[in-house]
């Protein structure tokens, strides 16, 4: 199914900024979160129709840890996504969920759940049901 681009950089951060010294970004930039619990980036998200959609994020994690967030839709009970290493912070790969969204408007928000923060956001995808993309390494 065809997907919504959502930009990082338009969305709402907290405890966050957009950089764009590392290139393979779409758009004009990138998040990159702080390294704290709690920062986080949040998207409005539109919906035609209710129902179950993948939220695909486009990121990169040049250190060699995994760095989890904790993705929720409308304030709902979070989950947790695990972005793995991209070895360097100029390799962008995609990691997805699948989400109920609601008709109309929706909030996505990834926090950071570890002292480390984030992994760089470039985008998130909004794409048709069990369209959600996965890493490529
Ligand atoms: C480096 C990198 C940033 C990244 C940060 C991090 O400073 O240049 O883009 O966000 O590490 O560890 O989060």
């Amino acid at each position: 199914a065809p997907s919504t681009e959502y930009q990082a950089e338009s969305a709402t951060i907290v405890q966050g900024a957009v950089e764009s010294n590392h290139a393979g970004y779409t758009g004009s930039g990138f998040v990159n979160l702080d390294n704290v619990a709690g920062s986080y980036v949040e998207w409005n998200v539109s919906a035609a129709t209710a129902g179950t959609q993948g939220l695909s994020f486009r990121f990169a994690n040049g250190t060699t840890a995994a760095r989890p967030m904790d993705v929720s839709v409308n304030g709902g009970a979070p989950v947790s996504v695990t972005f793995p290493s991209t070895s360097v912070w100029t390799n962008w790969q995609t990691l997805g969920v699948n989400a109920a969204l609601r008709a109309g408007a929706n909030t996505v928000r990834a926090t950071s759940s570890s002292a480390s923060g984030g992994p760089n956001l470039d985008k998130l995808d909004v794409t048709g049901p069990g369209d959600t993309e996965k890493p490529t390494a």
